[in-house]
Order: C-alpha cells, then sequence, then structure tokens
C-alpha cells in the first residue's frame, strides 16, 4: 500500500474519532501523563467497562505524581483489590518511586526513559508519548493488532511486520484522535465475529471487507495449570482471619486466609489466572484459634486492603 493510501487511512481514522469516538471515558478528560500512565497500566488486562471504576477510585486517592508520592506498596495493592494481574499494582508503586528519584517527579516524555520504567512496554510507551505528549509513536495493543490485521488481511501475526503497519499508518497531525480512534474502531466496529463495516470509515481500504473475509489472529492458548486450594476462613464475631502469603507463587502482596495446596478436592468455585486455573474450597472455622502468623480484619477493614477477587467476593458476601 502506498504511503499516501496509509496516510489517507490515518486521518480518516482521526476525523471518525473526532465525530464519534468515546471522548467520555476518564482517562480522556484532564489529560495528563500521570493520568494517561495509570490508565495504560490498568488497560493493559482489564476491559475498559471495568477499568472505569478502578481508574476513577485511584484518582480520587492519587490524583497526580505528588500525592501518590509517598504511597506504600500495600496502598495501591488496596487500589487494586479484584481487578487482578497485581503485578501492576508493584509496577505502579516501583514506577513511581523511580520517577521522583530520577526523573524530578515529572513523567518522563521519551521513548528509553518510559521503557526503562516498571510495567512499561514498547506499547504502553507509544500510548503514553502518543496520547500525553502527542507525539507520533505507535502502539500494537490486542484492539490496534485486530484492526491491522484485517486491513491487510493478515492471519497470522509477525511482531516486526505489525509493528511497522502500526507506524505506517498513523496520521501525524492528529496523533492523539489517530490513536484513540484505533482503538475505539477496534474495540466497537471491528468485532471478531460480526464487524460492523457499514459504520466503519475505513470500510473500503480494509482487506478483510473487500474479500468478505474477517480473519481473526490465531491466540495462542496456554494450557493451565489445574492447582486446588483450600481456604481456611478463620471468623471471630465479624471479623476474618488473613495474611500475606507467597507459598503459593502468586498473590504474594495481597492478605488471603490460611491456605492449604492439595492434590484433589471438591471446590466450590473455578478462578482462572493467565497460566492456572484454580479449584477453590472455602473451609469456614468459626471460632477456632489459627496457628498461623496474621491479623484479623473487621468487614470495613477488608475494604482497604489488597485481597483477590474470589476471597473478597466470599468474605463481604458472609453476612
Ligand atoms: N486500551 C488501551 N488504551 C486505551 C485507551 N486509551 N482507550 C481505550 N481503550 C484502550
Amino acid at each position: 500500500m502506498e504511503n499516501s493510501l496509509k496516510n489517507h487511512i490515518g486521518n480518516k481514522v482521526s476525523n471518525w474519532y473526532r465525530c464519534h469516538g468515546r471522548h467520555n471515558l476518564p482517562w480522556r478528560k484532564n489529560i495528563t501523563p500521570y493520568r494517561i500512565w495509570i490508565s495504560e497500566i490498568m488497560l493493559q488486562q482489564t476491559q475498559v467497562n471495568t477499568a472505569i471504576d478502578y481508574f476513577n477510585k485511584f484518582m480520587k486517592q492519587y490524583p497526580d505524581l505528588t500525592s501518590i508520592k509517598s504511597a506504600k506498596e500495600d496502598d495501591i495493592y488496596a487500589l487494586w483489590s479484584g481487578l487482578g494481574y497485581y503485578r501492576r499494582a508493584s509496577h505502579i508503586f516501583r514506577a513511581k518511586e523511580l520517577i521522583h528519584k530520577d526523573f524530578n517527579g515529572q513523567m518522563p516524555d521519551d521513548f528509553d526513559s518510559l521503557l526503562s520504567l516498571p510495567g512499561i512496554g514498547r506499547s504502553t510507551a507509544g500510548a503514553i508519548l502518543s496520547i500525553a505528549f502527542k507525539k507520533p509513536y505507535p502502539i500494537l495493543d490486542a484492539n490496534v493488532k485486530k484492526v491491522i490485521a484485517r486491513i491487510f488481511h493478515k492471519k497470522k501475526f509477525n511482531e516486526k511486520e505489525f509493528w511497522h503497519l502500526s507506524e505506517n499508518l498513523l496520521d501525524k497531525k492528529d496523533i492523539f484522535s489517530y490513536q484513540q480512534g484505533i482503538m475505539d474502531i477496534g474495540a466497537q466496529l471491528c468485532m471478531p465475529k460480526k464487524p460492523q463495516c457499514d459504520l466503519c470509515p475505513i470500510q473500503n481500504n480494509c482487506i478483510a471487507n473487500e474479500l468478505g473475509s474477517y480473519v481473526t489472529l490465531q491466540k495462542k492458548k496456554p494450557k493451565k495449570k489445574e492447582i486446588f486450594l483450600q481456604f481456611n476462613l478463620f471468623s471471630k464475631g465479624e471479623k476474618y482471619f488473613l495474611s500475606k502469603n507467597d507459598a503459593l507463587g502468586f498473590w504474594k502482596n495481597l492478605w488471603i486466609p490460611p491456605v492449604n495446596i492439595v492434590e484433589k478436592c471438591n471446590f466450590d468455585i473455578v478462578h482462572q489466572l493467565s497460566h492456572r486455573s484454580l479449584k477453590i474450597a472455602f473451609n469456614e472455622k468459626v471460632n477456632i484459634r489459627p496457628c498461623t502468623k496474621g491479623k484479623w480484619f473487621s468487614k470495613e477493614e477488608l475494604k482497604t486492603i489488597g485481597i483477590p477477587k474470589p476471597i473478597s467476593d466470599r468474605l463481604l458476601l458472609n453476612g
């Protein structure tokens, strides 16, 4: 495809965004590099609709880099409670420490500095640079990959090729609207099964649409390891006993009830992690003293600490 044609596609995307984009998403208002950074970390593994409440809550507590300066890692885990992929909370903690130590408390605005921060890879750096600093860097997240695969009718993902295509499509004259637009087209029109090509601004530039062959990139599905966990819910009046436990190899910084890892057991719920399928059983232990280290938490206190979702759902549902 010629360069002029690619520029034309980029221009159509940004025009479309200005009229039809999701301008109401909270991270698209009162834009600051900090707000874009936090939103992009949240959106790495979380759907837009779920991220909205978490983002608003985070911004209420830490509206900027100054207010987050003295936050402890646990404070950030508490705000992340229930969102999953908790390594992201640790990335934010470590990155804000570095921003204050090495970057004078300002979000860096160059690619290499951003890439040096925990949790920021090439695509997230591209999002921060283009959305917050209006610099023409490409993004290659799941939505952009999907749209590129369709425009160019690619069935297989080739990282180098897709980065190149993503870079070539950019509308450098309005990089902000282009980036938001391409992500919105991916999320709202370019659906896996029934794409809404008749509403799409680049329907005439899309080989998949021309062929009526709506390619989707094959995702490698990891074979998940099954883990059987028996959580012992020690309670005393309104309080529950929880501790931090890194024996599981995940949820290391979160508060959980004492747990046994067993070979197999009947379970109450299944909870999926990226590489593991957790089969979880709960045993109520009323007025029994646990023999491990930990703390007792009231219902109100449970809402202020980092707890994995299947545990907080169960504890806050009880009573
Ligand atoms: N996914 C990743 N970044 C996004 C953004 N800025 N808007 C919507 N979805 C996104």
